[in-house]
């Protein structure tokens, strides 16, 4: 694998699981030295072993991506620890379904508090750092649900779209830092977010027939992604939202005409 990060410093938030962890993985085989943040203690600290008992090229702290105070202590610590800031991945999140008249106020804040404020507070304490070092790359995971409505996800829908457009707004006012802001934009992905629905027969079912390609993502084909935005390779990619969705957000939501047409007689079908 090439070493597109040796001698740069990666901060990624929800670093333990999912996502986060397939680009810690992908980041630090690529040279990159780490600092994982998570709120899980646990899976963060033992991922922060395996990539390096030493402590050296990759280190966890224990952070709530929703208290403002935690991020930016996180990541001056990290900072310090290892001397600089190149990349910082804000990518933890979590979701909630519910409709609008039933959706509990708390639910709605703690939502948009981990989803959209962690990203807000991430970039508020990285941009010093990133200047001090003469640019570097902000990458932020929203999602096809910041770009597009879902039935029943009210609060993930606002926050995502809140991620989608402060990216924007990061990469006006600090390209002439040096610092490219984008977004990677999943879609239906088997981390442990999905994977309850995926004990739904019925969701397996919907997922099977409404993605093109006909399964979900891997957590590692959004961490190829990140890795590009992260690296010189997208040296001119500055505010866009990158889908990874296999193709999910092709499609206008109209019936799928060529299989009515397929089952129709005479066509293919009985
Ligand atoms: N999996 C998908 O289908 C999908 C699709 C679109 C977007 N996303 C987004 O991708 C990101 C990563 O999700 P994932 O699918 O890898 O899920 P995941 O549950 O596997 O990983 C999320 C990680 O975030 C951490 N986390 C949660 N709340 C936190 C907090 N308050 N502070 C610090 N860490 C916290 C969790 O401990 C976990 O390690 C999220 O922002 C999610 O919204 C996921």
């Amino acid at each position: 694998m090439s070493k597109r990060f040796e001698g740069t410093v990666a901060l990624i938030t929800g670093a333990a699981s999912g996502i986060g962890a397939a680009s810690a993985r992908r980041l630090g085989a690529e040279g990159a030295r780490l600092a994982l943040l998570d709120l899980d203690e646990a899976g963060g600290s033992a991922l922060a072993k395996e990539l390096d008992p030493s402590g050296e090229r990759a280190r966890f702290w224990r952070v709530d991506v929703g208290q403002r105070e935690e991020v930016g202590a996180a990541t001056d610590a990290a900072a310090a620890a290892f001397g600089r800031l190149d990349v910082v991945f804000n990518n933890a999140g979590i979701g909630a379904y519910g409709e609008v008249p039933d959706l509990d106020p708390d639910t709605w804040r703690r939502i948009l508090s981990v989803d959209l404020d962690s990203v807000y507070y991430g970039c508020r304490a990285a941009v010093p750092h990133l200047r001090a070092a003469g640019g570097g790359a902000i990458i932020n995971t929203a999602s096809i649900s910041g770009l597009h409505g879902d039935y029943g996800l009210a609060a993930y829908n606002a926050a995502k779209g809140g991620v989608v457009n402060l990216t924007r707004t990061l990469a006006l006012d600090h390209a002439r830092d040096g610092i490219r802001t984008n977004a990677v934009c999943p879609g239906p992905i088997e981390t442990a977010l999905t994977r309850p629905l995926l004990e739904i027969p019925s969701l397996v079912e919907e997922f099977e027939r409404n993605i093109p390609m006909g399964r979900l993502g891997r957590a590692d084909e959004v961490a190829g992604v990140v890795a590009f935005l992260a690296s010189e390779d997208a040296s001119y990619v500055n505010g866009a939202c990158i889908v990874v969705d296999g193709g999910v957000t092709c499609w206008t939501g109209q019936n799928n005409f060529s299989r009515a047409l397929r089952a129709m007689p005479g066509e293919g079908g009985e």
